[in-house]
């Protein structure tokens, strides 16, 4: 199936591994040029920029001007963007409970999560608008709708980052440009699975080995395992090209079944 990709210009924030990597791969599979940003490199992405068809721009999207920068540096090389996949985002599991976050930890966890998307969309919709044209696909998360304490600024921001993404459909859909969001259950990334992931902080704090911690959280999807990154970039890769040509203002459930609620 052709998703009608070639030739595009695309964004893809937090692209040097998981979700982000895998995106940016399926997008250039299908035709697509891309501009990546993350502040580091891997190996993979460095591959990816090999094939011509990757520009890695090295930017902290935690900095009020570093989406607009990644926006900028995708203009100047290409002249303009046809998509952007607002991916960016962390999560620091909230093992010593709600009383224990504070300020500054809502602030960096809002930052990464939401005002990264806010601001990349901000910067990218003018050159879209122009055009008449564009897609904007938002990587949210299951837990935008499932509250949970354990990562509440997280499930908080998720959940500001799905709600603004459907006002922006609303308002921009007249104008060519359409916007859907990616909700994700476990995904099997460094973000869950690294030395730094969900599965490890949980595990230190209550016991148990990380792959205990990691076989609960599959245990509770319908199909058994973690979602492949892989599997949400096909997702993604979909909703950006034409064949989701009157798909606007949606959200899409990639959980293995995790979610039990219509
Ligand atoms: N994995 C899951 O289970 C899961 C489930 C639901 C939703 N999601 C969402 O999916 C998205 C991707 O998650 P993932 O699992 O692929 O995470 P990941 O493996 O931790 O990758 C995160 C990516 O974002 C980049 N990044 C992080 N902070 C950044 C910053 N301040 N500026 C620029 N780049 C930054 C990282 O590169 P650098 O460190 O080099 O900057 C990396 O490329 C996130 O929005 C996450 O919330 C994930």
């Amino acid at each position: 199936m052709d998703l009608g990709l070639s030739h595009r210009i695309a964004i893809v924030t937090g692209a040097s591994r998981g979700i982000g990597l895998a995106v940016a791969r399926a997008l250039v599979r299908e035709g697509a040029t891309v501009v990546a940003g993350a502040r580091g490199t891997t190996p993979e992405l460095e591959a990816l920029a090999g094939s011509g068809r990757l520009l890695a721009v090295e930017v902290d999207l935690s900095d009020p001007d570093g989406p607009r920068t990644l926006v900028d540096a995708a203009v100047s090389a290409y002249g303009g963007v046809d998509v952007l996949v607002n991916n960016v985002g962390a999560v620091r599991p909230r093992v010593d409970g709600f009383l224990k976050v504070t300020d500054e930890d809502w602030e960096a966890t809002l930052t990464v999560n939401f005002l990264a998307a806010v601001r990349a969309t901000r910067a990218v919709l003018p050159h879209m608008a122009e055009k008449g044209e564009g897609c904007v696909v938002t990587v949210s998360s299951v837990n935008a709708f499932l509250p949970d304490p354990l990562v509440i600024d997280y499930g908080a921001a998720k959940a500001a980052l799905s709600n603004f993404c459907k006002a922006v459909s609303k308002e921009f859909g007249p104008r060519g440009i359409r916007v859907n969001t990616v909700s994700p259950g476990p995904v099997a990334t460094a973000l869950w699975l690294g030395d730094d992931g969900v599965a490890a902080s949980v595990s230190a704090a209550t016991g148990g080995s990380p792959q205990s911690v990691a076989e609960q959280a599959a245990g509770g999807t319908a199909t058994g395992r973690f979602t492949r990154p892989e599997e949400i970039a096909d997702l993604v890769a979909f909703l950006a090209g034409d064949r989701g040509g009157n798909i606007t203002g949606a959200d899409f459930v990639i959980d293995g079944g995790l979610v039990t609620t219509l």
